[in-house]
């Protein structure tokens, strides 16, 4: 079998490429082209059309978004195209292609007033990410009517720089020791990236079976978390001082952020395997330890653990 995995310089698609060993697999990046991954700008329907026809895929997993408020802010032509024009072309190949289609997206459709979220709950996005998922959903199910659509909440895992969660940022900023003021309203379920990934590899095992999934599937952690609680599970666990985290409402205030998108992921473990449960109680520490300082883990303003 072979897949092909656009996006797999990012967090989501490195895990993609792991949870799809036992396939012969194709990564794609755009800007990060390292190794053995293949430059593809998946706005452009002839470079994915190129690529596709090279590895006659039987499945393709679309990892590919612009996640990134700065460049939501600064770029909003290109965060788009990233986000709906990419998942478009990729579902156009894919069919074009015959090949299986999983399309990531994002728990941000959901306006976080109502939760939890079931699949066919109604979609209202807030903010302009939560707009150009909510438009690529519509534009694969158009293009590639079987494809399975997966939406996800906050992910965290193995990052290559701080910025590349929100955990990580988090536990620099508690680490930082300068004063920080964190949002104690909107709550978050961060879902480890190697678990998501196992679930795409079940959903596309049941698609190459011929099952039809859905207009859409949920997956999530269970855990929710405002950002500050995340801060002091991290000081805790590393025996950090805290008293310069203060809990706010920062993101709550702004409007355009979901109070609480939980996902109810009732429908999906019927349809799946058995799906390792990551608990982000034991998971977090080895993701966030090496962030905690720019040179590594702040021994030296650790407070004394008794
Ligand atoms: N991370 C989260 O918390 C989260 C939560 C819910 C849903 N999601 C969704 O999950 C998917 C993966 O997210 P992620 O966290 O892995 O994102 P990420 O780390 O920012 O990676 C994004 C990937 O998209 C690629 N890309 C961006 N623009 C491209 C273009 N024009 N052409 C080709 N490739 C392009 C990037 O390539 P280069 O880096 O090589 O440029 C990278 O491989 C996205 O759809 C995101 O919306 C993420």
């Amino acid at each position: 079998m072979r897949a092909v995995i656009f996006g797999a310089s990012g967090l989501l698609g490195r895990s993609m490429v792991r949870a799809f060993g036992d396939m012969t697999v194709t990564g794609t990046a755009f800007s990060r082209t390292a190794g053995a991954l293949f430059a593809v700008d998946a706005t452009s329907a002839d470079a994915i059309a190129r690529l596709l026809g090279r590895v006659r895929p039987d499945v393709v997993v679309n990892c590919v978004g612009e996640r990134r408020p700065a460049v939501w802010a600064a770029t909003p032509r290109r965060a788009r195209a990233g986000n709906v024009d990419a998942a478009r072309l990729i579902a156009e190949g894919s069919h074009r292609a015959g090949a299986r289609l999983v399309h990531i997206s994002s728990d941000y459709v959901f306006d976080g007033t109502a939760p939890p979220y079931r699949p066919d709950s109604l979609p209202n996005p807030l903010n302009a990410y939560g707009r150009w998922k909510l438009l690529a959903e519509h534009a694969v199910r158009a293009a590639c009517p079987d494809a399975a659509i997966l939406r996800l909440p906050v992910l965290y895992g193995p990052v290559r720089f701080v910025a590349e969660t929100n955990l990580t940022e988090i536990a620099r900023q508690v680490g930082a020791g300068a004063p920080v003021e964190l949002d104690d309203v909107c709550v978050r379920y961060p879902t480890h990236a190697d678990e998501a990934a196992e679930v795409c590899r079940w959903l596309a095992g049941a698609l190459l079976q011929g099952q039809r999934l859905g207009s859409a599937a949920h997956w999530s952690a269970e855990q929710g978390l405002t950002k500050y609680r995340m801060a002091l599970m991290i000081a805790h666990r590393f025996h950090l001082p805290a008293e310069h985290v203060r809990a706010g409402e920062t993101d709550a205030a702004s409007g355009d952020r979901p109070v609480n998108c939980r996902l109810d992921c009732l429908d999906l473990p019927a349809a799946l395997g058995p799906v390792r449960r990551r608990l982000f109680d034991i998971e977090f520490p080895p993701a966030v330890e090496p962030w905690l300082t720019a040179s590594g883990p702040a021994a030296g303003r650790r407070k004394d653990p008794s």
